[in-house]
């Protein structure tokens, strides 16, 4: 006999990244999912088969279950969780005054409770800091009877990639105590590949906190190790290259270059940092991280002022790309914001360009004009400036570049370009420790 049916009730809450994803893919499975969303206008967009931000194969998997029904939106908890087998929490938690703000956990599962009619399984999936799941608890006892048991399931997905991590993770972690809670959860990740790990809640949450503060530190690490090459004149890729032959470091999250950004590195370093002082302990090595990368960018911009001879007052610099990294239209901690601000701060006029994150871009940037094609903005520009490394990006029509560029610049943020090859061409190039 089976334990439980194969298709179930979901509700996720929340339609940002983590919510449209996990809700797309568990109805691709087969189950019914229900996603509650609060904000009117990114329901209205949803409906009429819009996903509010840009990521590779979302749109076509929410509209392919739309229609068949297994998925739907509103902004009703009292329509959506009467039924429910299993609720996600998948709203933001970021940070305010340096600590993780769980108000929207908090607001969510009081409108859980409120309209709870059986027993439920509430997992939250945002990363939230250890013990959350006892005051949640207290929130769910507090206003009502209905038995819930409460899991951590943490997300590892990458924006830019989330369908793929989703389907295909490295591990599944499943935060749980009640040994059918667990059971139920296996099962419904059944068809998702990757390694299983049953743990305790608490020990679910520090895992997503460890793992996104160790691998912002590897990127630090390739950093500070670009610096020192960069002064012996030593290639930064062949280090990380050889380096990460050793299986014990590994190959990933050693580019070198301008640093981490986005809407989740940042935010879980400043999470962490403020748990462990409210335990009095000095995390340095992390401190360490975060200032590191706060330091690329002024490393950076100091390149392009040599290459600019000293100033860059007046000269017209090509931003190419300005996501926190390619293949999202995600604007947040992207280092674009941070270089642009500088170098129009020094007086530099800033041409900020990228493929598909203008519309983000201009709710941050005001100062700057926007392009989507690049030769049209290095038309008569005084330098390139690479600072996200899109594919467009990659294979760049050099020759023709240098006949419209005024001056032959190029400053490489992320390690994309040949120094050789664009020398030969008589451009005058600086990477990050190449
Ligand atoms: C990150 C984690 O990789 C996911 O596992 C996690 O689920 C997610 O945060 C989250 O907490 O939701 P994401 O922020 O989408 O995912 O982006 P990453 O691909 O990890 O890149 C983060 C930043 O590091 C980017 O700015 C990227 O340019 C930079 N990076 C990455 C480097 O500078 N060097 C590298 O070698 C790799």
């Amino acid at each position: 006999m089976l334990l439980f049916r194969l298709s179930m009730k979901l509700v996720v809450i929340g339609a940002g990244y983590v919510g449209l994803v996990t809700a797309a893919v568990f109805a691709q499975f087969g189950n019914s999912v229900i996603v509650v969303e609060i904000d009117k206008n990114r329901i209205r967009q949803l409906s009429e088969g819009k996903i509010p931000f840009f990521e590779p194969g979302l749109e076509e998997l929410i509209k392919s279950n739309v229609k068949t029904e297994r998925l739907s939106i509103t902004d009703s908890y009292q329509k959506a969780i009467p039924q429910s087998e299993i609720i996600f929490l998948c709203v933001g938690t970021p940070t305010k005054n340096g600590r993780a703000d769980l108000s929207s956990i908090y607001s969510s599962v009081k409108s859980i409770a409120e309209n709870l009619k059986n027993k439920v399984t509430v997992v939250i999936k945002s990363t939230v800091p250890p013990g959350t799941n006892e005051k949640v608890r207290k929130v769910f006892e507090k206003t009502t009877k209905v038995e819930i048991e409460l899991a951590s399931v943490p997300e590892f997905l990458r924006e830019g990639k989330a369908i793929e991590d989703t389907l295909h993770p490295y591990r599944v972690v499943i935060g749980a105590r009640n040994k059918d809670t667990i059971k139920k959860l296996l099962k419904l990740h059944q068809k998702i590949s990757g390694k299983r790990m049953v743990c305790s809640p608490e020990s679910a949450q520090m895992i997503k906190y460890a793992s996104n503060a160790f691998l912002p530190s590897k990127i630090s690490f390739a950093n500070s190790i670009a610096r020192i090459c960069d002064n012996f004149g030593i290639n930064i890729e062949e280090v990380m290259k050889g380096m990460g032959m050793d299986k014990r470091i590994g190959p990933d999250f050693l580019n070198a270059g301008l640093g981490y950004g986005g809407s989740c590195f940042p935010k879980d370093i400043d999470a962490l940092l403020y748990l462990s002082e409210s335990v009095g302990y000095d995390f340095s090595i992390l401190k360490a991280v975060k200032k590191t990368n706060n330091d690329q960018v002024d490393f950076f911009v100091n390149k392009i002022i040599s290459l600019c001879s000293g100033s860059v007052k007046g000269k017209i610099l090509v931003v190419l790309g300005l996501s926190f990294k390619p293949n999202t239209s995600d604007m947040r901690e992207a280092r674009s914001l941070y270089v642009i601000h500088r170098l129009q701060k020094l007086g530099a006029v800033v041409r900020a360009c990228d493929p598909v994150a203008i519309s983000e871009a201009v709710k941050v940037l005001c100062k700057a004009d926007f392009y989507v094609d690049p030769y049209e903005a290095l038309k008569g520009a005084d330098g390139l400036v690479l600072v996200t490394e899109w594919d467009e990006y990659k294979n760049l029509d050099f020759v023709k570049i240098k006949k419209i560029m005024k001056s032959p610049i190029v400053a490489d943020g992320r390690n994309i370009y040949n120094r050789e090859g664009l020398e030969k061409l008589g451009f005058t190039y600086e990477g990050i420790g190449k």
